[in-house]
């Protein structure tokens, strides 16, 4: 039975994919073993008892019997806390440490322990080293066991730690980096990045993108954790219970293991907008993509010549389809070798790029980090002279096996190989390509000797201070993205770079943004699809998106429309897949999915002046254009619990069919009144409503009084104004920009409300008449 299965997987993502899976499988088997003889005779060591506070700027410095915990609160209130640790050298920190909030107080508490007050949170630490941060209001959000140290026997180093923290028994946990089997997480989640082998699904972890975040959201408040500590880590999630008032409350608890680095955190406590906002002021604001990266883009792992993209491009053109931008998967390079292209299959690669951008459409190309080790090829031969790849412990160049075959690693950890690496974009743009999509960079290798990566003994310059791959592993893939945003910014200083990769840690949302990665083809793939987007988002990175129709096998009509249609309201709006799987283009699944897909782009289009004033949005404020239900009122369980429909931003909900053969959703919403987009019929939140989602569409429900910037019929921008409930009020924002500038965008904010005769009146925030011509709904 298991060779019948293992036959029809191999048929199915074929050998390559397979033997892939195959070493994931027994390495991970190999790692958890591995553990539990490592732990064996472990000691541990906890803080002991406090002898000293010292008050500094920002807070202050407990000593204890046997560590030091510096709690430091910072100019946007974002607070530090390291156990022997500083807050820099760090890579999520996009600016370093922010400033010390110098208002903020050190005081004595209650028993013997000391608390930090400051205008967001308390933190109360006990004096042995319990750490308690409560709310403004003295209610409490998470209690901190004391941390512990584990030593290995007689000093043998490799030491650890572990931390364990209660929350409230009704608090939900998401972040994580986006989790497939998320977005409310529970269960113990790896913190190293990557490549599942094959394709995955809502049960597999971990994937490309680990991040130590935590955002959790309880009646009592939300607050954001974030480890900072790049080396493998577990973390295990598990939800409180509540008795029935009888005082049988279960707390929440979390429990985090690292396998190294620093013990040292960071965390943020108010509403989901200021937590967002507090974070990418700490880790830095999203990149504004261009404005054609929201258009709808085409991938494919399979071009195999210049005529196929041609004969794809076309028929978008024929069946009236909007296309963005076309992606460039490794087959169009010289034997997967990358910066080159393959002269027989594509040649002149400029003239195709040339015609499809004359027809509207840019070309993305794919960027793998592992070099081919072939003398003789020029990115070789430069990375040699610049002494740009990794080496062993013996100063050996660490070799690894991926597409082009024998490949080495760039250390992006260091500034001269990130400025060497930037620059060879130059033959990207050279040839017209537009867009990069950053791939294999967990990074990954194929040698079956290998853990599926770099050795953990690789050398890394880590910006100077020297490291190996245990702390280098997670931020590769981020200080590759560095090294393409930076060199793009270089060569081409006029344009802001469109960039997204696979792999990816905390702060990755400077250079661009990401995508699913290989979701497997399946309702439950479809699943996952909006649970990445989702948990990546409250992490910082709003700009994701999946494979539409998943990565392998061929979807069914149904499951590729579903897919279709819950791509289009997201920001990366792509489909792809792998080499060997069945078509993804609209019109092979028939005239009906091809009309419904069609409408679906259609209405992308029109939306496209909203998705512009969203990205505008995160990269100002952090906002993710795709936020949970309860980004208004977290406080309301049954929205805290709702994971399968979203808001694009504040004036839409989207409720997406995500399981086969549903022509009908549950939709809980929100407070206030709600319009179905589709027949303007109004319904009154919070609570549950049925509504139909026949297979040609699903309900996308509009906020009462919100502002809608829509592409009108002549192309210019109206306002799509959805009229206040009665007494009721509303507003919006509309951003328009250069298209893919550094022109900042010119933002208005509009106001909605009944006149006292009764009509619904739409103004400019700063007084005037609207800007672009109004169309009032739901009247
Ligand atoms: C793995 C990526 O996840 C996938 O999108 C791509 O098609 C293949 N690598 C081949 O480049």
């Amino acid at each position: 039975m298991r060779v019948r299965a293992a036959v029809a997987a191999i048929r199915l993502v074929g050998a390559a994919q397979a033997v892939r899976a195959l070493g994931a499988g027994l390495r991970a088997r190999a790692a958890r073993r591995a553990e539990l003889r490592s732990r064996a005779g472990e000691r541990a060591r906890t803080p002991g008892v406090l002898l000293e506070a010292r008050p500094c700027p920002g807070g202050g410095v407990l000593r204890f019997e046997r560590a030091e915990l510096e709690i430091r609160v910072t100019v946007r209130g974002a607070v530090f806390l390291g156990w022997d640790a500083a807050p820099e050298p760090s890579h999520a920190l996009a600016d370093g440490c922010p400033a010390a909030d110098v208002r903020t107080q050190l005081e004595p508490d209650k028993d013997g322990g000391w608390q930090v007050v400051s205008e967001r949170l308390t933190v109360a630490v006990s004096r042995h080293g319990a750490v308690e941060i409560r709310t403004p209001g003295g209610q409490w959000l998470r209690r901190e066991q004391p941390p512990r140290w584990w030593e290995r026997p007689g000093g043998a180093g490799g030491g650890h730690w572990t931390a364990c923290a209660r929350v409230a028994p009704d608090a939900r946990f998401f972040g994580l980096g986006g989790r497939a089997g998320g977005p409310r997480l529970r269960g113990s989640f790896r913190l190293w990045n990557s490549d599942p082998g094959g394709c995955f699904g809502p049960g597999d972890d971990p994937l490309s993108i680990t991040m130590p975040v935590q955002f959790v959201v309880a009646d009592a408040g939300c607050h954001l954790v974030f480890v900072d500590n790049t080396h493998d880590g577990r973390v295990r999630l598990t939800e409180g219970t509540e008795g029935d008032g009888s005082g049988h409350d279960r707390p929440g608890r979390c429990e985090l293991r690292m396998t190294g680095g620093p013990l040292r955190y960071w965390v943020l406590a108010g509403t989901p907008a200021r937590l967002l906002q507090g974070w990418s002021a700490l880790t830095g604001a999203p990149a504004l993509p261009p404005y054609w990266a929201l258009g709808h883009q085409h991938a494919r792992w399979g071009f195999d010549t210049a005529a196929e993209v041609r004969r794809v491009a076309a028929g978008y053109q024929e069946h009236g389809l909007p296309l963005a931008a076309v992606h460039l998967d490794i087959d169009h390079f010289d034997r997967h070798r990358v910066f080159t292209a393959d002269p027989v299959r594509f040649p002149g690669i400029g003239a195709l790029i040339g015609e499809l951008r004359a027809q509207g459409t840019r070309v993305v190309s794919i960027v793998d980090p592992g070099v081919a080790e072939a003398p003789g090829d020029a990115v070789y031969d430069s990375g040699r002279a610049a002494d740009a790849f990794v080496r062993d412990p013996r100063g050996r160049r660490v070799r690894g096996v991926v597409w082009p075959g024998r490949a080495v690693f760039p250390d992006f950890t260091a500034a001269p190989v990130r400025a060497w690496w930037g620059g060879l974009y130059a033959e990207r743009l050279e040839k017209g390509f537009e867009g990069f999509w950053h791939d294999m960079n967990e990074p990954v290798s194929f040698d079956p000797f290998s853990a599926g990566t770099l050795p953990l003994d690789t050398r890394h310059a880590l910006e100077g201070r020297g490291g190996d791959h245990r702390e280098a592993h997670n931020v590769y893939a981020l200080a590759m993205a560095r090294a393409g945003y930076e060199g793009l910014r270089r060569l081409r200083p006029e344009r802001r770079p469109f960039l997204f990769s696979r792999s990816g840690w905390v702060g990755m949302q400077r250079y661009g943004g990401t995508w699913s990665g290989d979701v497997a083809t399946g309702w439950p793939g479809l699943r996952a699809s909006l649970s990445l987007v989702v948990g990546l988002g409250l992490c910082g990175v709003p700009y994701s998106g999946p494979d539409i129709g998943g990565f392998d096998g061929s979807p069914s009509p149904e499951l590729y429309l579903r897919w279709f249609q819950l791509g289009a309201y997201l920001p990366l709006f792509r489909t792809h897949a792998a080499r060997g799987a069945g078509r993804r283009e609209p019109w092979e699944f028939g005239p009906q999915v091809l009309a419904d897909a069609r409408a679906c782009l259609l209405e992308r289009e029109r939306l496209r002046p909203y998705f512009t004033t969203l990205a505008v949005e995160a990269a100002r404020t952090g906002a993710p254009y795709v936020r949970p239900l309860w980004w208004h009122e977290p406080a309301l369980r049954r929205l805290r619990d709702c994971e399968d429909a979203f808001l694009l931003g504040d004036a839409l909900l989207v409720a997406p069919v995500l399981h086969e053969g549903g022509r009908r959703r549950t939709v809980v919403l929100p407070p206030g009144r709600w319009y179905d987009t589709r027949d303007e019929r109004a319904y009154e939140g919070p609570g549950p409503v049925e509504l139909a989602a026949p297979l040609g569409s699903v309900p996308v429900l509009a906020r009462a009084g919100s502002v809608l910037p829509v592409a009108g019929p002549e192309g210019g921008v109206e306002l799509e104004v959805w009229a206040p409930a009665p007494g009721g009020s509303g507003g919006g924002s509309v951003a328009v920009g250069t298209p893919d500038g550094w022109r900042p965008a010119r933002t208005e904010r509009y106001t909605v409300r009944w006149s006292t005769r009764g009509r619904v009146r739409v103004e400019r925030a700063e007084g005037g008449r609207p800007s672009y011509p109004v169309r009032l709904r739901g009247v």
